[in-house]
């Protein structure tokens, strides 16, 4: 383990899908600047990022979002002890520009580098938003690209209980949001049209899984969801579209919850966190809230910015890799499907 004898200073790089971040974060947990440069307007032109766009918006923007990061935090290359950077899961080409980048970084100052798994940035969020948070607890990992339910055993130690067998919940919220009508990214916008909805007025199946207790399925909610249009469609009747979102999202919502409640109470945990982009729904943190209250777990959840993807959650997860001495060197590449637990 490495002896630290003074603060941590880290500059974080995310670019795994289609935000542009940099931050500088001390000691894992106080964070000095976090720029996010988002690519939202342009993918929404096309119903979804587009990778290749993605990319090469990464290129134009890495550099200046860098300078930006640590201009914010006041600090220059020379204040910085390690170089963090999400090098998987994620989109191979965007993965690959924040990857050269602190490559290049590092190698041009000396300053050592560290790969980060994308999730495990989302878990640490938590870190940041509550500095006195400490392993073990359980956390819901809910993105666009993943549904984790996973006992955080000890920092950067974890247990996957349960995934998702099929879609991600972010992605099942963005193909739903594309179906009823409301564009890109779903997730947000069936959120806000929720708010004028009934979550009950139409009962969409709450996805069960032959196998693990924990796993979750979407795609037969997103099916359902799917086939109410079309018959709707078919028989001439009017789609209330903030009902269907607020119907569909409870579906989710439910199932959410009640794997962690059932988590909860096997294992005993006093403590449960929620991270990833879908936990910046508001149905969701208050569910998932109500429900740890009910059962007597401490219930944690990052604010929605350090929800969705930000290179802040990366420079807290690279501290705790820091303190262990845990370096990459510079062949390091972008992993696209990088598994939990996995360097
Ligand atoms: O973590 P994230 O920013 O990127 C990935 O790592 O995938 O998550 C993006 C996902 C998208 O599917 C987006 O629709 C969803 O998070 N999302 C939400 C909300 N905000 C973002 N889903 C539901 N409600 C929200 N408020
Ligand atoms: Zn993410």
């Amino acid at each position: 383990m490495t002896d630290i004898k003074k603060d941590v200073t880290i500059l974080a790089i995310e670019s795994s899908c289609d935000e542009t971040a940099a931050s500088v974060v001390v000691n894992g947990r106080k964070v000095l600047s976090n720029v996010i440069s988002s690519q939202i307007d342009i993918h929404t032109l096309y119903g979804g990022v587009v990778p290749e766009i993605a990319s090469r918006k990464h290129t134009e923007r890495i550099t200046q979002v860098i300078r930006e990061g640590l201009e914010e935090a006041g600090k220059t290359l020379e204040d910085l002890d390690a170089i963090a950077v999400t090098y998987g899961p994620g989109l191979v080409g965007p993965l690959l520009i924040g990857v050269s980048a602190a490559k290049g970084l590092s190698f041009a100052t000396g300053i050592p580098l560290i790969g980060v798994h994308h999730i495990e940035g989302h878990i640490s969020a938590n870190y940041i938003a509550e500095p006195t948070l400490e392993p073990p607890f359980a956390c819901l990992v809910v993105s666009g690209g993943h549904t984790h339910l996973v006992l955080v055993r000890d920092y950067g130690e974890y247990e996957i209980l349960g995934k998702t067998q099929d879609d991600a919940a972010g992605e099942a919220f963005d193909k739903v949001a594309r179906e009823i009508g409301l564009g890109y990214p779903g997730g947000p916008k069936i959120d806000k049209a929720s708010r004028e909805g009934n979550p009950h007025a139409i009962t969409f199946p709450r996805g069960k899984v032959a196998g693990s207790r924990y796993d979750f399925s979407f795609s037969g909610m997103k099916s359902a969801v799917l086939n109410y249009l079309n018959t709707s469609r078919m028989k001439g009747i009017t789609v209330n579209v903030p009902d269907v979102a607020a119907s569909f999202q409870q579906a989710v919502v439910d199932v959410l919850v009640s794997h962690a409640g059932e988590a909860i109470e096997q294992y005993g945990l006093k403590k449960f966190a929620l991270a990833g982009g879908v936990a910046a729904n508001n149905a969701l943190r208050a569910g998932m809230r109500q429900m740890c209250e009910e059962k007597g777990a401490e219930f944690f959840c990052p604010p929605p910015i350090l929800c969705t993807d930000n290179a802040a959650m990366i420079g807290s997860a690279a501290y705790f890799e820091y303190i262990k001495g845990n370096f990459s060197g510079l062949d390091l590449n972008a992993v696209p499907g990088l598994r939990l637990g996995q360097r």
